[in-house]
């Protein structure tokens, strides 16, 4: 007897990317995201604004993955949607959707946590990728999150560390809109930061006990650092731009594996993975590897377009739920404040 293909549709809309992918047993169909460039002129998301454009986004964007993928919704096996975290307001139009397409499909329905899936893109099928080994340390990395986490199976994970206030991603935004730079930074910092001197400018490193980070100190010390010297010299900024990014990035990235470091002596688990739109820096992707080859550890670097905020995650997560006859009802509701 030929098995049946499993077709699962995953929805993405925790933040301001409105994601849907098609997943056929294990293997991407189709990754269509739509990005919401209203956000660029407020510098930062505007949650009534992200879901707005949400709803005008979904329908198109799953159509567009429905026929990337050269697959009729009536083949689909089931709808996985994220649950949260994330903004309410953005969380209730996937989940709404995603929600009354299983049911008018008649197929099962599969919440999703948007952490989980940021970790678990490491499963998608890829050639030439090998997919991590239990037990190992996952680092997300993102601009909502930043944490680490032992995963010692599928859906068996522990938060060892996470930030006690900003966001690594924040960190990366919030310090280059005082250096003027667009929304979201990281992506600019990171470009910058390979034409500049990591070590131009010191920028001290947070003391926070254990494996929990703090990253508000970090930006309150660049924005400091940024108007002192422009008092000194008005194009400060402009002139040294390179070097700043540089050296913020040298110091965030070394904050992050001060960190892993730590986690790695304390689980014995030298298996590590990251994830979340950070895990797309260069510098990081460099120090990870860099740590392989001085200190043995086994690094998974996704692929890029697994990073950032996409559907192909939910995807997965719905099929690794699917095998197991994980599926919620028609009752679940969005959860803003959803933990691992
Ligand atoms: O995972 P993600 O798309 O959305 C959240 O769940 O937050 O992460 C977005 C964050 C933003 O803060 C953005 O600046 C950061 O990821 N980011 C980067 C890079 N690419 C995206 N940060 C540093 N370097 C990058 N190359
Ligand atoms: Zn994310």
């Amino acid at each position: 007897m030929v098995k049946e293909k499993i077709y699962i549709l995953g929805i993405e809309s925790s933040c301001d990317d409105t994601a849907a992918s098609v997943l056929c047993d294990g293997k991407i169909l189709s990754n269509v995201v739509a990005n919401q460039s209203i956000h660029k002129a407020y510098g930062g998301v505007v949650p009534e604004l992200a879901s707005r454009a949400h709803q005008q986004n979904i329908i198109p964007v799953v159509d567009q993955a429905l026929k990337e993928a050269g697959v009729s919704k009536l083949a689909l096996s089931a709808v996985a949607f994220t649950r949260g975290p994330g903004l309410m307001g953005s969380l209730l139009v996937g989940t709404s959707f995603a929600k009354s397409l299983a049911f008018s499909l008649e197929i099962p329905l599969i919440e999703v946590n948007h952490m989980q899936a940021h970790i678990l893109a490491h499963f998608i099928e890829k050639s030439g990728y090998e997919k991590p080994k239990f037990p190992f340390l996952a680092m997300t990395v993102s601009g909502g999150h930043t944490q680490i986490v032992q995963v010692k199976d599928y859906f068996d994970m522990t938060v060892i560390g996470e930030t006690i206030d900003d966001a690594v991603g924040e960190a990366f935004d919030k310090s280059g809109k005082l250096l003027g730079l667009g929304y979201p930074a990281g992506p600019e910092i990171d470009k910058r930061a390979k034409l500049g001197n990591p070590k131009a400018f010191h920028f001290t490193k947070p003391k926070v006990k254990g494996l929990n980070f703090s990253f508000s100190g970090l930006k309150t010390a660049i924005l400091y650092f940024v108007k002192n010297k422009s008092i000194e010299n008005p194009n400060f900024i402009e002139n040294n731009l390179n070097d700043i990014c540089a050296s913020i990035q040298y110091t965030i990235v070394g904050i992050l594996l001060d960190k892993l470091k730590l986690a790695v002596s304390q689980t014995g688990i030298n298996r590590i993975a990251i994830g979340g739109g950070v895990s797309a820096n260069s510098g990081l992707r460099e120090a990870l590897k860099k740590a392989q080859q001085k200190h043995g550890w086994i690094p998974y670097i996704p692929a890029f377009e697994y990073t950032t905020d996409n559907a192909a995650m939910i995807a997965i997560v719905g099929f690794l739920k699917y095998i197991k006859n994980d599926f919620t009802t028609q009752e679940i509701t969005a959860q803003s404040r959803l933990k691992i």
